[in-house]
Formats: structure tokens, C-alpha cells, sequence
């Protein structure tokens, strides 16, 4: 505990007005995140949420719904996390980015692979991430992860990550376009160009399809009917973690592919896991959920995004 407060204390004395004003926001959706990772079953990020010993966001006291809610949104957020996992492994890149990868165990379980991970994220994420990695991490890990601290829309920050790597990299981005505004969203995209043209490789995410893929999670769970209920009040939820508007533009396949194309990008679609996969939620789950989960794994919800 002492120590996390020196890390917040050594945190705020670096940032300026600007950067802890935002800093409110996004260290919070990083602390949900957690929450329903850890929910989710999957021990590293257990490890993680007790490690900061804070008082999760939400619970049954404060937000109607919450076990739907939960369910929910920890099925999703281990969807997110193994899938973009799985593709690193198959097709075996060696370096990877990770992108406001938030406080996720993900870049520490591919750093102990022994692959390369520079996690991109803003600077209080990045020092208690660091100090899980360095609480929870094997030695392979640690050597093998690091947090650079930029914002997405910081070209130079972005580039100078990017370089710190050697060879073809997977940059994984999930869970952001939403809380980017539409300029720092172009400037973004204009960034991850540069940096495929560069270095080569391929961008994973889901963000152009999160609303189907998270309703359709949804129904996976609760049936087609209560789907829209639960996305609308997940969205509400991180509006309020956020204090604005969540963006949840931009899901219309042929705008999105448009929109890539004007920053010198195209993407194709490809399943969420070729196999099915093992996920720490299963045993919540009833049988025909579970059977449900398995067809959603098969669907074309993540776009793997490469320079023109
Ligand atoms: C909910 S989390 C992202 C989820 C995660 N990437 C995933 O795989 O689901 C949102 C994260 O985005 C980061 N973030 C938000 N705006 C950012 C920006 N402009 N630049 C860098 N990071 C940002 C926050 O620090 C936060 O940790």
C-alpha cells in the first residue's frame, strides 16, 4: 500500500493540470476493466485488482442489473483479451504493441512467452502496470515488457515505441475509439499508418464491430430480447466512469473501411478464434450458454487492419 501510494504521489507531482485532469477518466475505465477481468476467472488479473487494493467501481449496492451486467461484460472482456492473444500466437509475431492496453495481465502472459510487448499507455497506467509486472511477472516477463508512456494521438511518442521494437509488429487496440473524440480518433489512425509502413505488420481490433459483437455477446448470454438492454446499459455505465459521451459511431462496415481508407489503411475480417477456445468464464456458464459462447467465438468480429 505504501508503495502505491508513492507511485500515485510520484504520478501527480509529474503530470500537469491537463494530464490529471484526464488522467481522472481514464485510470478509472482501466480500473473497470480489471474489475470484470478478474471477474471473469482469470487469475493474473485477480492478482492485479487485489495488488491495488481499491474498492471495485461497481457492484450489486449501486448499479441495477449488476449480475446481467457483470456476466456480461467479463465474458466480453475475456473474449477481448484471448483472442487477441490467440492471433499473436498463430501467427507468431515476435513483437507486439499494445495499445491503451489498460491494467490487463495480456502484454505480462505474451511477455512470459518471450515476446516482445510495449505496452502505450498514459503515464499513471503505465506506472501501475509497471509495478504489477514487477510484483507479478517471471524474470522472462519483466525483461520483456515495458510501458511507454504516450497519448495515441502523439505522433513522435508513438513512433519512437514502435521502435523500440525490432522487426514486423501485432499492435492490439481494443476498448478505445470510444473515448476518443473524432480528431484525436483521424490522428490515431494517422499514427498506426506510419508506424505499419515502417515497420510492417498488422493492427487487431474489434472497435468497428463492438456494438454488434457486444450485443451479440450479450444475447449469447440473456437471449436476443434483453441484448439491446444490456448494451445500452453498459454504454450508460462507462459514460458515467468517463464523464462524457461514449463514441460509439463509426460501426457501419462499409463508413469504417471508407474511414481506413482515407488514412492509407484497409483491413479484412477474420474470426475471433479459429478453435474454440478454453476461457476462465466457462464454469459461470450454463450449458447453453456455453454452446452459445461457442458459436459467437466462430464470428468475424476482429478487423486486421494493414498500411495500403
Ligand atoms: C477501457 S480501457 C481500454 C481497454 C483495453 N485496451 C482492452 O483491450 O479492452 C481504456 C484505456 O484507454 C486509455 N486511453 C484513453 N484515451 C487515451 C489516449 N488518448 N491515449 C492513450 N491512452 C488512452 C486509458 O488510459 C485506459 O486505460
Amino acid at each position: 500500500m505504501k508503495k502505491f501510494l508513492a507511485v500515485m504521489m510520484f504520478a501527480l507531482m509529474i503530470m500537469t493540470q491537463a494530464r490529471a485532469a484526464e488522467f481522472e477518466m481514464v485510470e478509472y475505465s482501466a480500473q473497470v476493466k480489471l474489475q470484470w477481468l478478474a471477474a471473469a476467472g482469470i487469475p493474473e488479473a485477480q492478482k492485479f485488482l487485489k495488488l491495488i487494493d481499491r474498492p471495485v467501481f461497481f457492484n450489486a449496492d449501486n448499479l441495477q442489473d449488476f449480475e446481467r451486467l457483470e456476466l456480461t461484460n467479463s465474458l466480453y472482456q475475456e473474449l477481448n483479451m484471448q483472442a487477441a492473444m490467440e492471433f499473436v500466437r498463430e501467427n507468431n509475431y515476435k513483437n507486439v504493441m499494445d495499445l491503451a492496453c489498460s491494467l490487463s495481465p495480456r502484454a505480462m502472459i505474451l511477455g512470459d512467452e518471450g515476446r516482445k510487448v510495449a505496452v502505450g499507455e498514459l503515464q499513471t497506467v503505465c506506472l501501475i502496470g509497471d509495478w504489477c509486472l514487477e510484483e507479478f511477472g517471471s524474470k522472462k516477463a519483466i525483461k520483456n515488457v515495458w510501458y511507454d508512456a504516450y497519448w495515441l494521438q502523439d505522433r513522435a511518442g508513438m513512433m519512437a515505441s514502435a521502435d523500440s521494437l525490432k522487426g514486423e509488429v501485432c499492435i492490439i487496440e481494443q476498448g478505445v475509439m470510444i473515448y476518443l473524440a473524432d480528431d484525436v480518433r483521424a490522428q490515431m489512425y494517422e499514427n498506426l499508418r506510419d508506424v505499419l509502413k515502417k515497420h510492417g505488420g498488422c493492427l487487431i481490433t474489434s472497435d468497428f464491430t463492438q456494438k454488434k459483437y457486444f450485443t451479440d455477446t450479450a444475447a449469447a448470454l440473456f437471449g436476443e430480447q434483453n441484448a439491446p438492454t444490456l448494451y445500452n446499459e453498459t454504454k450508460a455505465m462507462y459514460e458515467k466512469v468517463f464523464g462524457d459521451k461514449i463514441a460509439d459511431d463509426l460501426q457501419d462496415e462499409q463508413e469504417a473501411l471508407e474511414f481506413l481508407k482515407t488514412h492509407g489503411l484497409t483491413a479484412r475480417k477474420v474470426p475471433l478464434f479459429s478453435k474454440p477456445p478454453t476461457l476462465h468464464i466457462s464454469s459461470k456458464l450454463t450449458p447453453a450458454q456455453l454452446q452459445a459462447v461457442n458459436e459467437l467465438t466462430r464470428k468475424d468480429y476482429l478487423w486486421v487492419i494493414t498500411a495500403l
